[in-house]
């Protein structure tokens, strides 16, 4: 019969890839139909998108279907795999989430910080709304999640809705993985990561070369500016060679906004007075890409694509449906329900882990307490994570004002209170749950 996939937030600039990794895995995974579904304001770029998706796939010569519609109900029965890349508010919010905590000296980021914070409030109620839809339409899909901040979004769908088929996925693993291949000039086949945390606090916490553990030396490699590891929207400005010697795992490029704070906020505040802010300059990208994209004579995912940061999450989407649909039993790292892999995370809590992917989904693999210099941070990390899907659902400025102060990026609960009244009245528009009206 073939597959039916439904990409919810499809006129993302990403779907590309997305198509290009249906296309290349068509003869095990095929795929039958591929709806993307967008909203009305997304009405252009989801045009744009699905015309270059077709013409994809039409130059490949697969007879997969494309579909788009703005009409996510229509969209929805009869789906094997629902994927949401969504960005609630545009790259106008993140604009907001990135320069609002910068005028506080605080670290303006996409997923970290007050940003993050943020766009989970504006977020986590869109995709439990996605999530009732999925429950009534095709409740035996598979839920795949790219939304950002994924770890809270995953966390949420399993605390506040009944769709327990879903796997939060990232491309950070992946771009570790390929950074240490590259480092050691070896193909990445040939290297294995022990991956455990949150995302984006995710660490490796062994390296393998061929089977042998290789972490020790490897660390020792890691430290000059030239052979850090890092992704496009991640600045690298080198690791302290005795610190990472003596963490004695990998941590990812994000880690740099805790353990470098100061360092990365020096930088955000120059670039956001030179260039822009990361989503100033991304939707200057975004805009060059859409150009691209409506070439009537382009029929492949331009290599542009690859200036964003989030390359390759489609590529690791293609891979996780593959490996569900065959029952490959690879091992992937993804966000999944915990179920004691990592002891020190509530068994019922999202977690980003190696999981060994089956039919019935991914098995997380039991990994024990993590190291302890690392341990403290990733349960900080997943408090927020869990005081701030509470806010978001509940729209309780005093759970919203609890996340924002615990959060470690966030110096203390009067900047905290400071900085959440500036952005609650930034982004009224998508909080609808914090501005109800009193009768
Ligand atoms: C990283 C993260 C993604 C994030 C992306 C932002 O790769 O893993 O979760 O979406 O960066 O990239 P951008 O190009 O939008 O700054």
């Amino acid at each position: 019969m073939g597959i039916k996939i439904v990409t919810i937030g499809g006129g993302s600039s990403y779907t590309p890839e997305l198509v290009e990794g249906l296309i290349k895995r068509y003869d095990e995974l095929p795929v039958r139909e591929l709806w993307l579904v967008d909203i009305p304001a997304g009405e252009k770029k989801l045009n744009i998108v699905g015309a270059l998706a077709k013409r994809m796939v039409e130059k490949a010569g697969v007879p997969m279907k494309i579909h788009l519609t703005l009409d996510r109900r229509a969209a929805l029965p009869g789906a094997d795999f629902v994927t949401t890349q969504i960005r609630v508010g545009l790259l106008e919010a993140r604009i907001k989430d990135e320069r609002i905590p910068l005028k506080y000296g605080v670290i303006g980021q996409e997923t970290n910080g007050p940003g993050g914070l943020f766009k989970g409030l504006r977020t986590i109620p869109v995709i439990l709304d996605i999530c009732r839809d999925i429950e009534e339409l095709c409740p035996d899909a598979w839920m795949i999640n790219f939304t950002n901040p994924a770890g809270m979004v995953t966390e949420a769908v399993l605390r506040y809705s009944r769709v327990r088929k879903v796997v939060g996925l990232c491309n950070v693993p992946i771009g570790m993985k390929m950074g240490v291949a590259e480092l050691l000039g070896v193909d990445q086949s040939r290297v294995h990561i022990d991956f455990a945390g949150l995302n984006h606090m995710v660490f490796g916490l062994n390296v393998y070369l061929d089977g042998k553990n290789i972490t020790r030396t490897f660390l020792e490699q890691l430290t000059t500016r030239e052979s850090g590891i890092t992704m496009q929207n991640i600045i690298d400005l080198g690791w302290e060679k005795d610190f990472i010697k003596a963490l004695g795992v990998l941590p990812c490029p994000y880690h740099r906004y805790y353990y470098q704070t100061e360092k990365m906020l020096k930088h955000e505040q120059e670039a956001a007075e030179k260039e822009g802010t990361r989503a100033e300059v991304v939707k200057k990208v975004e805009e060059e890409l859409f150009e691209l994209y409506q070439d009537p004579d382009l029929a492949i995912k331009p290599p542009q694509l690859e200036k964003r940061g989030g390359a390759y999450y489609s590529d690791a989407a293609c891979s996780l449906i593959h490996s569900i649909y065959n029952d490959k039993r690879d091992i992937q790292p993804v966000n999944v329900q915990n179920n004691g892999a990592i002891a020190s995370i509530p068994d019922e809590s999202a977690v980003e882990v190696n999981c060994v992917i089956t039919r019935e989904g991914p098995v997380p693999l039991s990994v024990g307490d993590l190291p302890v210099p690392v341990r403290g941070l990733v349960q900080q990390i997943k408090s927020f994570e869990r005081v701030a899907a509470e806010a978001a659902v509940t729209g309780d400025y005093h759970k919203a004002l609890l996340a924002m102060t615990i959060n470690p990026l966030v110096p203390s609960d009067t900047i905290a209170k400071q900085i959440l009244d500036e952005m609650l009245e930034a982004h009224k528009e998508y909080l609808p749950q914090f501005f109800k009206a009193v009768s």
